[in-house]
């Protein structure tokens, strides 16, 4: 049987290596900032800026020449910005939406081309509609690729095209790793892994639907405390 190609962007990230590890049924294509160049029968991996889209394209076309067909896209690339409204300038506002969104158009216009029939999942967040304090330019760049990825969903039938919204996952996205715990019983609040965002994928790729939501957000409940 031929084998499947799935690429995922934001590879080397907490839930983007988490899924390239699983999948072994597919060919697999690897992007993102910090990889190296790497070749092998089954996979390739590149250094890719998502907000370059000379970078993109040629990693897709890439990708595509060498295994013939590209049946799914994840989109794991994501950053964050911890800053107030009053704090943040309009430079790092812009760049948390050059990556989260910008990255986004970039991978959606390259790699359509070449899915029909296939899977694009995108990694959203439930910050996309719950607001959270220092968190605006991240919440409203999670809010425009929701966006983004409806209209896509609207322009292309032919791709099965997911969203999957996490409440908390234990990553690296977050840059002081605070945990939740409950104010009243000092409890801590389970948290989702990044396994649980693959388990997720894996159930849309047999049985696809529109947008999921998994998990919970913490900050910026009363009845939470980070620790
Ligand atoms: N962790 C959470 O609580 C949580 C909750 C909901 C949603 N999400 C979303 O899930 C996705 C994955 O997040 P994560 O938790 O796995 O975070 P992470 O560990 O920080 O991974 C982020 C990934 O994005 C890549 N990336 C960042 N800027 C890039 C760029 N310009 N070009 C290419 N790749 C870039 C990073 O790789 P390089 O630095 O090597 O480029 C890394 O692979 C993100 O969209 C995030 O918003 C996360």
């Amino acid at each position: 049987m031929v084998k499947k190609t799935m690429v995922v962007f934001g590879a080397s990230g907490g839930i983007g290596s988490c899924v390239v590890s699983d999948f072994q049924e597919y060919n697999k294509s690897l992007a993102s900032r910090s990889l190296s160049f790497y070749s092998d029968e089954t996979s390739l991996s590149d250094s890719v800026d998502v907000r370059n889209a000379g970078q993109v394209k040629s990693f897709v076309e890439r990708t595509h020449e060498k295994f013939g067909s590209i049946d799914v896209v994840v989109n794991c690339v994501g950053v964050i910005n911890v800053k107030s409204i009053q704090d943040i300038d309009l430079y790092e506002f812009m760049s948390v939406f050059d990556t989260n969104v910008f990255g986004l158009l970039n991978i959606l216009k390259e790699t359509s081309r070449y899915l029909e029939n296939g899977f694009f999942i995108n990694i959203g967040s439930l910050r996309d509609a719950i607001p959270c304090r220092n968190r605006a330019a991240y919440c409203s760049s999670k809010a425009a690729m929701c966006m983004l990825i409806k209209v896509f969903r609207l322009e292309h039938p032919s791709i099965k095209v997911c969203n999957i919204n996490p409440g908390y996952v234990d990553t690296d996205l977050h840059p002081d790793r605070k945990y939740p715990y409950d104010k009243k019983t000092m409890e801590r609040k389970e948290v989702l892994s990044a396994r649980d965002v693959v388990d997720k994928i894996k159930s849309l790729l047999r049985n696809p639907v529109d947008e999921v939501e998994i998990g919970e957000v913490f900050g910026g409940r009363d009845d939470i405390c980070l620790m």
